[in-house]
């Protein structure tokens, strides 16, 4: 396949940056943009000019003209909206996590084995970050030994305006949405061990409304590994100086560190109140070309026919940990996978 053609589905906060993305990625067409809020629709009128609007994701599926969809829908859409273009024919990019729950993923899993010609492909984007690559390379050559605990943080800027209160309904809560990442991160780094146990607890320090859907605004969890491997997660929505993604990997000869000091770029301010930086202030800035790398890699992936470079079966683990890691911090007890 020469050009991959594509319908962005979803054109929400995530969607429209995917979709214009997606107009700048050597070897695919944006043909169609699909979305059931008009005020979107009418944002991709003039945003994505030459794309074929739709209300319904079902006639986007009907569409000849477009080979893959690129899901960024809520959460609780993923596992029905990937099962449905996998039947229509569809190579389909969908946006981290899988699902909500380990019978859909597995759904989704049996759907994909009865269509291998058709790719599938998770948007963990942390996984096509610079950094993370390299940090993974040196890792793999075994640069400081064996590593034996991993410790990762997804923490956002405070959010006043409550979006993320509004969108805890459909997120799976604070871990299933931003430590799924770390959870990734953690299978992918430490070599895919298996999980043996996790506990978690969490406070509200800002946000009490979250506790309307069992949720926090900073949760702390661990995970044990079989064999001995550890990992501590931390996720928050309250920081007060922007978005901070920090991955430390402890190994026998040495500590790797992704993230430390989130700089906004390479000023240094030296004044009255001491010697400082700016920040990146939300998940976008710190990733932009992750995410463009990620496109990239989705269609290059289906032009060279490559397997996917993120299998259906780590987001499957990714879900069960999460998931995990989500009912012992509601029972207050570990939980044995
Ligand atoms: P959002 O709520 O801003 O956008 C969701 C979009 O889906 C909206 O445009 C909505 O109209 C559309 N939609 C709803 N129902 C639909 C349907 N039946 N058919 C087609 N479109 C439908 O949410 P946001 O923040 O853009 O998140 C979307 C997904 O992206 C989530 O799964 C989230 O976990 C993921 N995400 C991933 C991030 C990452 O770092 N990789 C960061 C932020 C979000």
């Amino acid at each position: 396949m020469t050009t991959v053609r594509l319908a962005i589905i979803g054109l929400g906060r995530l969607g429209r940056r995917h979709a214009a993305n997606l107009q700048q990625t050597h070897g695919a067409q944006l043909v169609a943009a699909c979305s059931p809020v008009a005020e979107e629709r009418d944002w991709a009128a003039t945003a994505l000019p030459g794309v074929t609007l739709y209300q319904d994701y079902e006639a986007v599926l009907r569409d000849s003209q477009v080979d893959a969809v690129f899901l960024v829908t809520p959460t609780s859409l993923h596992a029905e909206q990937i099962i449905a273009a996998l039947r229509a024919g569809k190579h389909v990019f969908c946006e981290k996590p899988l699902a909500l729950n380990v019978e859909d993923c597995l759904a989704v899993e049996a759907e994909a084995a009865r269509h291998p010609q058709l790719k599938v492909m998770i948007g963990f984007v942390r996984r096509f970050d610079a950094s993370y690559r390299d940090a993974a390379d040196k890792l793999a050559a075994g640069s400081v030994g064996r590593p034996y605990l991993l410790r990762s943080q997804t923490c956002d800027r405070n959010d006043e305006s409550g979006f993320f209160v509004r969108f805890s309904a459909s997120s799976g809560g604070i871990f299933m949405d931003c430590s799924i990442h770390d959870i990734d991160l953690a299978r992918w780094l430490l070599g895919n061990p298996k999980p043996k146990r996790v506990w978690a607890t969490g406070t509200n320090a800002l946000h009490p409304a979250l506790a309307e859907h069992q949720d926090v605004d900073n949760g702390v969890a661990m995970c044990e590994f079989e064999g001995g491997q550890l990992a501590c997660f931390y996720a928050s929505r309250t920081q007060a100086h922007g978005h901070e993604t920090l991955t430390e990997i402890f190994a026998t000869e040495g500590r790797l560190s992704v993230g430390a000091n989130p700089r906004a770029n390479r000023v240094e301010i030296s004044d009255a109140h001491g010697v400082r930086n700016e920040c990146v202030q939300d998940f976008y800035q710190r990733f932009a070309e992750a995410f463009v790398t990620e496109a990239q890699v989705f269609v290059d992936t289906i032009r060279d026919n490559r397997p996917s470079p993120v299998t259906l079966a780590d987001a499957r683990e990714a879900t069960r940990i999460g998931l995990a890691i989500t009912q012992a911090f509601r029972s207050g007890e570990a939980v044995s996978l």
